[in-house]
Parts: structure tokens; sequence; C-alpha cells
């Protein structure tokens, strides 16, 4: 796929979303309506308690509008980010949205091609913070700059790949602030994103095959930061 097919994609800035993928919900508001809807400092979304709220989202976020279940979000993110490199549109990257979402990741950051499929995503792009590096340089700069490292500094990057002398995720300690970057399927890590990498590191395998999906690999491995951050595993 070349980057100005639009098929399913949208730009990592979210400008452009589809229509709100329907999942299960409740119907309109029963009784008398929460009060101080419309007011300052109210979840609640008028429409959605007139309409009924038939989005994926926790029963406790029923009803709330969009704006307040992101400002809910970002009051308890977690330290980690994501990347993904997206050279050739790779099919994980919503679904790896998604997961993000889910273990309340700081952010995901796509390097290289603006445009992703979304499908995978299940519109769960609409509550994650998403940003786009256009080059390997630009994501290194970033982490370098953002000052969201240990003590204000670097962001460490932690690539994540089964190649010759990385370490095994199982063995090693996550930075709680850290960045966790993946390839794609197919080439997996660019030999520019391995140099750019702090550490590397495989989850163990035992069976015949190469690798696992690349969206299978963030979803262990942000599990693997969730089990040593929140449940002190380690
Ligand atoms: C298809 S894999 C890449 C291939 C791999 N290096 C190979 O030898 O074929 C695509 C991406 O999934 C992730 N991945 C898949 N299996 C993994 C594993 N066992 N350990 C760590 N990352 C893995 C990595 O981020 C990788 O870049």
């Amino acid at each position: 796929m070349t980057d100005e097919q639009p098929t399913n994609d949208h730009d990592a800035s979210g400008d452009n979303p589809s229509p709100e993928l329907t999942t299960w919900g409740v119907g309109p508001w029963q009784g008398d309506w929460p009060e101080g809807v419309g007011e300052p400092g109210s979840p609640f979304d008028a429409e959605l308690l007139a309409n009924g709220d038939t989005r994926n989202v926790l029963d406790h976020y029923r009803y709330w509008s969009m704006e307040a279940i992101v400002a809910d979000l970002d009051s308890q993110r977690h330290k980690y980010h994501v990347a993904i490199e997206n050279w050739q549109h790779d099919l994980n990257i919503g679904s790896i949205v998604r997961t993000a979402n889910a273990f309340l990741a700081a952010e995901v950051h796509i390097i290289g091609n603006r445009r992703w499929n979304r499908r995978g995503a299940m519109v769960t792009d609409r509550y994650q913070h998403v940003r786009h590096h256009p080059t390997v340089e630009d994501f290194v700069e970033w982490t370098r700059t953002c000052g969201l490292g240990a003590g204000g500094g670097a962001l460490p990057i932690i690539g994540i790949d089964n190649v010759p002398g990385c370490q095994k995720i199982e063995e090693f300690d996550l930075p709680e602030a850290c960045v966790l970057l993946f390839g794609q399927e197919g080439p997996g890590l660019s030999q520019q994103a391995l140099d750019a990498s702090d550490a590397i590191l495989e989850i163990t395998q035992f069976g015949s095959t190469r690798s696992i999906n690349a969206s299978a690999a963030a979803a262990i491995t942000m599990h693997c930061w969730i089990e040593q951050h929140v449940f002190k595993r380690r």
C-alpha cells in the first residue's frame, strides 16, 4: 500500500474520524437526569442521556462525554509509551492502539507513514493520544527532549524484537517511564530503530515459528510492564 490509499486509514492526528462503531450499549437515561448536566464539571452529555449510549466504553463511563472520559483517563495514565514503525501500513497498529487504551498507556507513537489502518482500534483511538513522527530520527529526538523520563530526562527506548543479542523480557526490569518500540510484520524493527534502542528485549518462545504477531507481542509486553509496575511482581 502507498501513503495515498484511503481505505480505512486516517491520519494519526485523529482529524478524520469515521462514524463510531456500535457494539452494545444502553438506551436513554431513565428517571431524573443527574444534576448539573451542561454545567462546567459535569461529565454527562445531554445527547447521550436523551438518546442512549452505544459506545464501546466501560459501564462507569456510560453517558459521559468523550472529553470527560479522556480527561479522566489522562488523570491516571501510566508512564510507559508505545511506539510502532509504520513503513508498510501494518494492520496491527489498530489493535495495538486498542490494547494501549485498555492498559492505559501514556501515548502511542506512530513512526513512518502518518496514515494507519484503524479498523482494529474499534474507535479506541478517540480516547488514546496518538502522535506521529515521520522518521526514526524525529522519534528519537522527541524521546530526548520530551522530559518524560526519570527525573525529567530522556525517555528510554526499549526495542521489542527477537534479534541476535537481545535480552529476555522475562528477566528484565522495565523502566517505569519508557517507550516500548515494536517493529512491523515481516521485517521487524528497522536497523535504525534497533540502533536507537537503549535495550532490546525478546518474548521467549518455545515452538517452531520465528515470531508471534506484532500486536500479540505488544499486548504481552504492555502486560509485562503492568505486572512489574502496577502489581509489583518483580
Ligand atoms: C513478525 S515480527 C518480526 C520478526 C523477527 N525479528 C524475525 O526474525 O522474523 C514483527 C514484530 O513483532 C514483535 N515480535 C514478534 N515476536 C516477538 C518476540 N518473540 N519477541 C519480541 N518481539 C516480537 C516485534 O516487535 C517485531 O518487530
